[in-house]
């Protein structure tokens, strides 16, 4: 390295650094010591430079924020040690049984308890290796999770590089929730609407849903927290100096992750209890979702004595907070029709505050639902946000009924179009099976439309209604043959705008990709991620069109109740006719037959261990995911092959032990020549 370049390394090694710091003072201790401006020179500065010296960059450089390529699906990785659940407690009594319980396991033993919030979001582990973050991945079943490393490395108040580089355990894993804030969460979810997307039901989905998210760059655009609350594998051994579970958590602060805030040792029953209704009292101010804290033996000998059972510690326990609950009055339920034609009620209620949400209506799901909790007209009603968002009503309040309360029928026709309204063998949802419904269509007409469907610019749900109502649409290929005199004969249609969505349309005929298009027709039970597995093995509508189940279900992720729903979709006449209309407006995206031809190890799983004579690993991993397959890095019971080169690691003993199947560098070339 020459002189200028080995200043331009120091250079970055120093904003790197100050760049850490100054994440550290402003995401974990709360406390910044420099503007806004500052930092951002400072971070473009060493942008700039990674530019420009691309042999420089690292990702472990804050600058990788901003996240990577999309990924298609992510791999599994099986937890050095399981991540465990949490038995709850819904009462002071069940606090009380918990610790006369430990106590009696452990006579004689003098015990503090280390009592913080229960942070409702998702478990995430996090690993660090030599001070650098090297991984990271969901709880899963406890056992194997969904390495998400790309997705976490956006979050910012996680360092990427621990402070005190000389005084960190060589290797650590830490565990803990990622959340969003209650406030970004309702901007998320208006943003949301806007768009015409589905919003999350909860804080905790927004959170789940930006981690499992394929796409890093949307993940690093949400804003989310990670919050420590143990630890996992630490070589060697616990770090010295962690004897407690207030150790743990003020350590790895020090290292610069933050520790889930407000966490305290509680002496023992008195104490808890207090502590837990100072929370509840406080929990509508709480940034985050909190649904109620969590009690552990503080000293990690005494927890380590105590052990687990197989689900949870014996050491913790999770004290639950009451559902929030307010009463107000059922004014009216009305029944709305989706694009699959169920007919769902829906409570109209007189708005009321719920734990600082207004709340002006709650699901009712069903008929079922309303004669189970035998609500009347007019009643006054207990409704509750439980850790979710999504308001339900419990019960009518019978105390207060005054007679003048009226019975619900449900409709037998349909409220839209009024045809006749059935059920499906098994099924409790009323439909209505008028497939030109306009409230159907409707649903569906913003369906095919969206974002993720032909993702038409400027059509968005205002239109698709008064298209609709106006019977310019009376079937969704109709879109593709408006004309600018059909638009301009609507009010508030410029034209200007007029020409702009004709454009938008044409340019969606364009670029419509198969699995956009599968996605657009609504089948049920078919999201952008099945849309996503079927395009990759039928080449157009036609090929999935013909499919029959056994054959659908052969296709991973797919299982019996999506299979039967799409047959089912493509059985329908009127379904077949709007394929026939899609291909003769030209709506046809054909998959190029390149990526199913050679795919025939799609899905399946490969660990390599030991050296290979003849490939370098890179060229095997080439090979495997040419065609179609995946390389994992570590031993689970989903992997397909283990493929043992020259002096194979543990993972082969591993291996051998869950009788995977193990192959030999000949086979693996035997393999790979198809
Ligand atoms: S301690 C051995 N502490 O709750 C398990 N868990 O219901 C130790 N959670 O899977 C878990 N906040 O994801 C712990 N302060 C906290 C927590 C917390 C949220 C989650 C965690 C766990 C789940 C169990």
């Amino acid at each position: 390295m020459n002189n200028d370049l080995l200043e331009v390394k120091a250079r970055i090694e120093e904003l790197r650094k100050a760049i850490e710091y100054h994440n550290y003072r402003y995401y974990v201790l709360d406390d910044p010591e420099i503007t806004d401006p500052e930092y951002d020179n400072l971070l473009q500065e060493l942008i700039g430079l990674e530019n420009r010296f691309p042999e420089l960059d690292h990702l472990s450089s804050p600058t990788k924020k901003i996240g990577g390529e999309p990924v298609s699906a992510f791999s599994s990785k099986v937890h050095s040690i399981p991540m465990y659940s949490l038995d709850n407690g819904f009462s002071m009594g069940e606090l009380e049984a918990f610790l006369k319980r430990i106590k009696k396991q452990m006579p004689g033993k003098d015990m503090d308890f280390w009592v913080e919030p229960k942070l409702d979001g998702l478990a995430v582990e996090v690993i660090y290796e030599h001070g650098n973050f090297i991984g990271a991945c969901t709880r899963g079943d406890g056992i194997t999770g969904e390495d998400v490393t790309a997705n976490i490395r956006t979050i910012k108040n996680l360092p990427l590089v621990l402070l005190q580089n000389h005084n960190h355990p060589e290797y650590l894993e830490v565990r803990g929730e990622v959340v969003i804030p209650t406030k970004d969460f309702e901007n998320l979810n208006a943003l949301k609407i806007e768009k015409n997307e589905k919003p999350f039901a909860n804080p905790r989905n927004a959170a789940a849903g930006s981690v499992r998210q394929l796409n890093p760059r949307i993940t690093a655009s949400r804003p989310l927290y990670f919050f420590a609350y143990g630890i996992g594998l630490v070589r060697y051994g616990r770090h010295d100096q962690w004897k407690s579970q207030k150790d743990i958590s003020e350590g790895l602060k020090s290292l610069g992750i933050a520790s889930v805030p407000q966490g305290k040792v509680c002496k023992g029953f008195e104490d808890i209890a207090g502590f837990f209704d100072k929370h509840m009292q406080q929990r509508k101010e709480s940034p985050f979702e909190i649904d109620g804290l969590v009690v552990k033996v503080n000293e990690l000998e005494v927890q380590d004595s105590l052990g687990f059972t197989s689900r949870a510690p014996r050491w913790a326990i999770a004290l639950k907070f009451p559902a929030i609950q307010a009463r107000t009055r059922l004014k009216s339920i009305q029944v709305q029709v989706g694009r699959t034609g169920v007919l769902t009620p829906v409570a109209f209620l007189e708005p009321v505050n719920v734990g600082g949400v207004i709340v002006s209506r709650a699901t009712l799901h069903n008929e079922n639902e309303i004669k189970a909790k035998d609500l009347l007209i007019g009643d006054k009603v207990l409704v509750q946000r439980a850790g979710d968002v999504i308001p339900e009503i419990v019960r009518p309040l019978k105390e207060y009924r005054t007679g003048s309360e009226k019975e619900f029928v449900f409709p037998e026709k349909c409220p839209s179009c009024h045809t006749q309204v059935n059920k499906l063998k098994g099924e409790v949802a009323w439909r209505c099976t008028n497939i030109s419904c306009p409230a159907r269509l409707e649903q569906g007409l913003i369906h095919f439309v969206s974002r993720k469907g032909l993702d038409i610019e400027g059509l968005g749900k205002k239109w698709a209604q008064i298209f609709v109502k106006k019977g310019l649409v009376e079937k969704i290929s109709d879109i593709f043959s408006l004309s600018k005199g059909d638009l301009l004969a609507l009010e508030r249609m410029g034209e200007k705008s007029a020409e702009n969505l004709l454009d938008s349309i044409s340019l969606s005929v364009k670029n419509v990709t198969l699995p956009r298009l599968i996605f657009a027709l609504g089948i049920r039970h078919v999201g952008e991620q099945t849309a996503k597995s079927l395009s990759e093995k039928y080449i157009d509508l036609d090929a999935l069109a013909m499919a029959d189940e056994e054959e659908l279900k052969l296709i991973n992720d797919i299982g019996p109740e999506v299979a039967s729903s799409i047959v089912v979709f493509f059985k329908n006449p009127d379904n077949l006719q709007l394929l026939n209309d899609l291909k003769h407006k030209g709506v046809w995206p054909v998959m190029e037959t390149g990526s199913t031809a050679h795919d025939f190890l799609k899905g399946r799983k490969f660990v390599f261990t030991g050296g290979l004579e003849n490939l370098t690993r890179d060229q095997a991993k080439e090979l495997v995911e040419k065609n179609g397959g995946r390389v994992i890095g570590s031993i689970s019971r989903n992997v397909d092959f283990v493929v043992a080169g020259e002096n194979p690691g543990s993972k082969l003993e591993k291996a051998r032990q869950m009788g995977l199947r193990i192959i030999n560098e000949k086979e693996f070339a035997d393999l790979m020549a198809g």
